[in-house]
């Protein structure tokens, strides 16, 4: 049985502990006050954990705030961005994935690079995250269902890697392929979508010096709920194109069969820029409402953009394109 879950509208306060939501909106008459007006680098000195008092164990990652990607919104609560999440391999519930995913084994973990390039490699997680000095850069990530986050992430470029791969010309794609091991995963003995999880961009979508490969945010490796030991961060496409826990980056010829799009094509594109002016089938994707912040599915606050806001960076990969069609 396949069922399309992401996205059914459901109000935050049905599917977040009560307990979370009521931090919420703590978290509101913080921002009001301007806890986070101008929180910088580095963010847990100052934000999330100094909001949280939380000590979360994981290793820091040392890494450059990147200056053109400062925040220019109020940053996503550490504690929201680590217990709202989409991870349906430790469970469909928002909750699930901060409850079930501590089974995940991310050491040792090799992540195979294979298909149309010139220098296939098995990289093991340390030597890929010392391929490039890193960078910590905040984006909006919005997810199809109508939230958002504004998080500071850690990672490389992805064009970083690709340059020294170096696809062949027929090197068109590049597809995310996750794990998906039923001993770790309990959400993988249910198919609600056709394991493993995988995703994939076009070369140039790839390339373009927005897509990151992300090993931790708010400056700590990444939870294990949040796509430990690496993830991709697309930022101006819809969340679920930001695959979480990659093991395999395959270079194709022809576009990679990606999960949802493969589960519920007339609801999932292959591209899925955020676009406010194609709605979901079921729901109107003009607005958006910030996790922690005021707002929820059926009342949204926040106007989406073009992009998410990243317009000047990639609208020119579309020119020419139909983006109602390819959407
Ligand atoms: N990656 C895997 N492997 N499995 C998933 O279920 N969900 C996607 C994406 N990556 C998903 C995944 C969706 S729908 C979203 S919105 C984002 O992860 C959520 O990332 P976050 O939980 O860190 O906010």
């Amino acid at each position: 049985m396949k069922r399309s879950l992401l996205g059914t509208p459901i109000a935050a306060s049905e599917i977040t502990p009560r307990e979370i939501f009521e931090q919420r909106r703590t978290l509101i008459r913080a921002a009001a006050a301007g806890v986070f007006g101008a929180a910088l680098s580095p963010w847990f000195a100052r934000s999330a954990f100094a909001q949280t008092g939380a000590a979360t164990g994981l290793a820091k990652l040392a890494a450059k705030a990147n200056a053109q990607y400062l925040p220019k919104d109020k940053l996503t609560r550490y504690k929201d961005a680590t217990t709202y999440n989409n991870y349906y391999e430790f469970g469909t519930d928002k909750a699930d994935p901060a409850l079930h995913a501590q089974t995940l084994i991310t050491r040792p973990w090799t992540v195979a690079v294979e298909g149309h390039v010139k220098n296939p490699k098995v990289y093991d997680i340390d030597e890929l995250m010392k391929l490039a000095p890193l960078e910590e850069r905040v984006y909006r990530l919005r997810c199809v269902e109508g939230w958002a986050m504004v998080i500071p992430w850690t990672g490389v470029p992805l064009a970083q890697l690709i340059r020294r791969l170096e696809p062949t010309a027929d090197a068109k794609y590049v597809e995310f392929i996750t794990l998906a091991d039923q001993k770790q995963m309990p959400g993988v003995s249910v198919p609600v979508l056709a394991w493993p999880y995988v995703e994939g961009l076009r070369l140039d979508e790839a390339m373009n010096p927005l897509t990151l490969l992300a090993f931790g945010l708010y400056g700590e490796v990444l939870p294990k709920q949040n796509g430990a030991p690496v993830r991709l961060v697309v930022p101006w496409k819809y969340g679920f194109k930001s695959a979480k826990s990659i093991v395999r980056i395959r270079f194709t010829e022809t576009e990679p069969k990606t999960s949802w799009h493969v589960a519920a094509p007339s609801e999932y594109g292959f591209y899925a820029n955020v676009n406010p002016a194609v709605d979901h089938p079921r729901w109107s994707q003009a607005k958006e409402f910030r996790i922690g912040e005021s707002g929820d599915l059926f009342s949204p606050k926040v106007k989406t953009l073009p992009f998410n806001g990243y317009a000047e960076q990639v609208a020119s990969l579309y020119t020419g394109m139909d983006l109602k069609r390819f959407f």
